[in-house]
């Protein structure tokens, strides 16, 4: 699978089989993260894998997060504020995308999640203080089964068309497109 490839078949997956990813592909999607760009080469990020079931509990207490609990695998990304304080956030955003895309292409479905109480999380992990704890992304093998939430998210899952999003030259000068995209 290419990489676009794996970009248009990526979706937010919710519900997954009761499989454990393997370590093998588990170290490979972290290896991912490891491999992103970031400003000044600082790295200033740390990715925590969780698989212990009252871990995985703990961190599925936000209202959209509640499938957590029930994903094999979870790895908290974390942004060291201190290291880089203006660009730790799109840091850790590049070595998400690595992550999750690599993901897809193993066949493994993702879900990036933002539902939670930071201080809770970053006390049940022991995360340090300098690190902010910016998003979990749930990982295991999709079940094939939808959710409610994803089953309305689904519905109005759109995307804006590419001249909406992009422009030519100059902001506002819409990029029209040879190849109009479905979604
Ligand atoms: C930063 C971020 C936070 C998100 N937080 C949640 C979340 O807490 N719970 C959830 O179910 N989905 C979450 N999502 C998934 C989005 O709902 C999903 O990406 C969006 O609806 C588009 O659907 P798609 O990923 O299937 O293309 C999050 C996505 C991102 C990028």
């Amino acid at each position: 699978m290419d990489v676009f490839e794996a970009v248009q078949e990526r979706r937010s997956i919710r519900s997954y089989q009761d499989k454990p990813v393997e370590r093998e592909k588990m170290e490979k999607i972290l290896e991912a993260g490891r491999l992103a760009p970031s400003a000044k080469n600082l790295e200033p990020w740390h990715f925590i894998a969780v698989t212990d079931a009252e871990k995985r509990k703990a961190l599925s207490g936000g209202t959209w997060a509640k499938f957590l609990s029930q994903s094999p695998l979870v790895i908290v990304a974390c942004g060291d504020k201190k290291a880089s304080p203006d660009w730790y956030a799109i840091d850790v955003a590049l070595a998400v995308e690595n992550m999750v895309l690599t993901a897809v292409s193993e066949g493994l479905g993702t879900c990036c999640v933002g539902s939670f109480n930071e201080k809770g999380v970053k006390a049940a992990l022991k995360v340090p203080e300098n690190f902010e704890v910016l998003v979990m992304i749930a990982v295991g093998y999709p079940s094939g089964k939808l959710d409610l939430s994803s089953k309305l998210l689904n519905i109005v899952r759109t995307r804006k068309s590419l001249s909406e999003v992009a422009s030519e030259e100059e902001f506002g000068k819409r990029l029209v497109p040879k190849k109009i995209t479905e979604l």
